[in-house]
C-alpha cells in the first residue's frame, strides 16, 4: 500500500517541501501538468515538457507516479468549447487524445484517472459538454482508449462524495457494472475523500462503500485526501476532530484489506492547499501547518499506519 501526495513543480523550488515530500511520502501525483488543458493546448499539439519533468523526478526519486487526469468537465483545453461538434467527431477527439497522452507516459503511470467527477450528488450525470454531446459513451470511449494505450496501467474512475453509501456512489456502483458488463477495463475507483472536520464519512461507513466496490471487482484507492476547517483558526477540540476524521480513511483503507491499493493526501502543507482558493476563508486541511510543522492529525496519520 503507498502513501502519498499530490504536488506541483512550482512548490519544489522551496527545500523544506521538497525535503519533506521525498522523504514521508512514496507516491506523487501531478495537481496539474497531465490535465488536458497542458497536454493538448491545440487540437492534435501535444506538449508533455511539465508532465515529463514531474514523471521523471518521481521516477528518479522512486516514488509511484499516479497520474491525473485524462478526461474532466475542468481544467481541459478552451478549443473544446469552441466548435460545435458531433457526436462522432468529439469521441474521436476523446479518444486520440486519451490514446496519446497514456502512450507517451506508457510504463512510468503506475495508474490513470480515466475520468473524474461525471456525476452529480443525486448520481445523475453530470451535463459537462462531453456527456452532452455523446451521453455516456465518452466514458467507455475513455477507458477504451486508455487500455488500448497501456495494458498495463491500472485505470480509475475518481470522484468525490463516494465515500460513503447513497445516491452518488450508487451510481459509481452502477457504472463499474456496466463498464464490466461491457468487458471495458476498469480496475479501480478513487475516492477523493475530501472532507470537512466533523462531517467526514465514519471509518464504517467508508469501509462500507470500499467493500462495495471491491465486491464488484474493482480495486479501491483514496486518491485526494484532505480535512479542511469550514472556520479558521482551528480548536483543540476540532484539531483532535480532525485527526479522527484523518484516520477514518486510514483505517478503512487499512480495514478491507490489500484491495484498498493506497492512500494520497492532496497535496500536504496548508502553504500549498487548494482549499483557500476555492473555499473562502478555509483551510488547514493539510497534515502539515504553512510553516512545515506537524499538525496533530499527522501523528494520528502515523499512528493509524503503524497500528495497521
Ligand atoms: O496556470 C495558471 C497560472 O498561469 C496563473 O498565473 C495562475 C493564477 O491564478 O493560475 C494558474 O492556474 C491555476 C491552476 O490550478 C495551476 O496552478 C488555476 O487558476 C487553478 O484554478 C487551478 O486549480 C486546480 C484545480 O484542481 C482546478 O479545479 C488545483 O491546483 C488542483 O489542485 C485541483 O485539483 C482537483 C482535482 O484535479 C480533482 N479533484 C478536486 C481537486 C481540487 O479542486
Amino acid at each position: 500500500m503507498y502513501f502519498g501526495t499530490a504536488t506541483n513543480q512550482e512548490q519544489w523550488s522551496n527545500k523544506e517541501y521538497t525535503e519533506l515530500m521525498l522523504e514521508q511520502f512514496g507516491s506523487m501525483t501531478p495537481a496539474n501538468v497531465q490535465k488536458w488543458m497542458y497536454t493538448e493546448p491545440e487540437q492534435g499539439v501535444f506538449n508533455y515538457t511539465a508532465g515529463d519533468e514531474f514523471a521523471n523526478y518521481a521516477l528518479k526519486n522512486k516514488k509511484v507516479l499516479l497520474c491525473d487526469t485524462l478526461v474532466w468537465h475542468q481544467q481541459y483545453p478552451s478549443w473544446l468549447d469552441e466548435k460545435t461538434w458531433t457526436k462522432k467527431d468529439l469521441l474521436n477527439v476523446i479518444y486520440q487524445h486519451v490514446y496519446n497522452e497514456v502512450k507517451h507516459f506508457k510504463g512510468r503511470c503506475f495508474s490513470w484517472n480515466v475520468v473524474n467527477e461525471a456525476l452529480n450528488e443525486d448520481g445523475t450525470w453530470r451535463q459537462s459538454l462531453f456527456y452532452n454531446v455523446t451521453g455516456t459513451d465518452y466514458i467507455e470511449t475513455a477507458f477504451l482508449a486508455a487500455s488500448a494505450a497501456d495494458p498495463r496501467a491500472q485505470l480509475y474512475y475518481n470522484d468525490y462524495n463516494i465515500e460513503y453509501p447513497g445516491p452518488k456512489s450508487a451510481a459509481v456502483e452502477n457504472m463499474v457494472k456496466w463498464l464490466r458488463s461491457k468487458h471495458v477495463k476498469i480496475d479501480a475507483v478513487g475516492l477523493e475523500s475530501h472532507f470537512i472536520v466533523g462531517q467526514a464519512a465514519t471509518e464504517a461507513q467508508q469501509q462500507q462503500q470500499m467493500q462495495s466496490y471491491i465486491d464488484l471487482g474493482v480495486q479501491v484507492v483514496v486518491s485526494e485526501l484532505d480535512v479542511r476547517f469550514e472556520t479558521l483558526p482551528p480548536t483543540e477540540a476540532g484539531l483532535a476532530q480532525q485527526t479522527v476524521d484523518y484516520q477514518a480513511s486510514i483505517n478503512a483503507c487499512i480495514k478491507v484489506g490489500k484491495q484498498c491499493m493506497g492512500i494520497s493526501v492532496w497535496d500536504f502543507d496548508d502553504e500549498y492547499s487548494w482549499i483557500p482558493s476555492s473555499f473562502a476563508g478555509q483551510g488547514d486541511a493539510d497534515l502539515w501547518y504553512a510553516n512545515f510543522t506537524t499538525t496533530p492529525a499527522y501523528t494520528g496519520v502515523v499512528s493509524a499506519l503503524e497500528a495497521g
